[in-house]
């Protein structure tokens, strides 16, 4: 299953998101984000001795394309997306299996992920048979109170989004661990540890569902 981080706009966790479910489900990431977070992450895993995360880079749309274009159902693999709109960015949405996008909930956030709607909107009405849709889970909730009223109704305005059950909260654990290079995962224990296997845990119930292959629609980009 090629799961994708995927928000046009910066800044809402996508690495931070990719870089821990990465680690929790010992799978490989490739990194379209051009500020390569993962890359200093890892450098410090492997200063620390702990089992590298396999990052995987892509110089052009044609590798990537040739990359997917054959991928084993099986075998799960996420891709960080960049913060921006580029056509390799794009085909990531397109051959996803799964697209999460973290979005914030902030009055300030929203008219991103509107615009972001909007951007996937285009490509499933231009690429032919694409239908793209993505699961919102909602990071750096303030953990003292979880009303989400906002986003939740905004999200429901949607038709191409729908609300992950998982939530993920702001919480120091997140970037500390990333600066040790190490997964919330590897922690023995607190509330950043469980949020994100909770979020692995709704992953897994996604794929044993079934998700919705978009992958054939790859050749008829060409
Ligand atoms: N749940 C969280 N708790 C604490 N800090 C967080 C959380 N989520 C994200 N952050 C912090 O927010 C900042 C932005 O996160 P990140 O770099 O993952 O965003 P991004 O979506 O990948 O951005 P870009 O689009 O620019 O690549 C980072 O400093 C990260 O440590
Ligand atoms: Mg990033």
């Amino acid at each position: 299953m090629i799961i994708t981080f995927g928000h046009t706009k910066g800044g809402v966790g996508k690495s931070l998101l990719a870089w821990h479910t990465a680690i929790a489900m010992d799978i490989p990431v490739v990194d379209l984000d051009f500020q390569k977070t993962l890359v200093f992450s890892n450098s410090l895993r492997k200063q620390a001795g702990l089992k590298p995360v396999e990052i995987i880079h892509i110089d052009n749309d044609e590798q990537f394309i040739e990359m997917f274009n054959e991928w084993p159902e099986d075998q799960d693999i996420i891709i960080d997306v960049g913060g921006f709109d580029m056509s390799i960015n794009r085909i990531a949405l397109i051959i996803s299996d799964l697209i999460i996008t973290p979005a914030i909930d902030r009055v300030t956030e929203m008219a991103g992920l509107s615009k972001f709607h909007e951007i996937i909107t285009e490509i499933s009405e231009t690429v032919e048979v694409a239908d793209i849709r993505t699961l919102v889970l909602l990071n750096e909730l303030n953990p003292n109170s979880k009303d989400i009223k906002v986003l939740e109704e905004l999200v429901e305005d949607f038709d191409r989004f729908d609300i992950m059950h998982s939530r993920i909260c702001h919480r120091a654990d997140f970037y500390n661990t990333m600066k040790e290079g190490k997964g919330v995962t590897e922690l023995t224990k607190g509330k950043a540890k469980s949020e994100l296997k909770n979020l692995i845990k709704e992953i897994k119930k996604i794929k044993k569902r079934g998700s919705r292959c978009l992958r054939r629609n790859l050749m008829s980009m060409h």
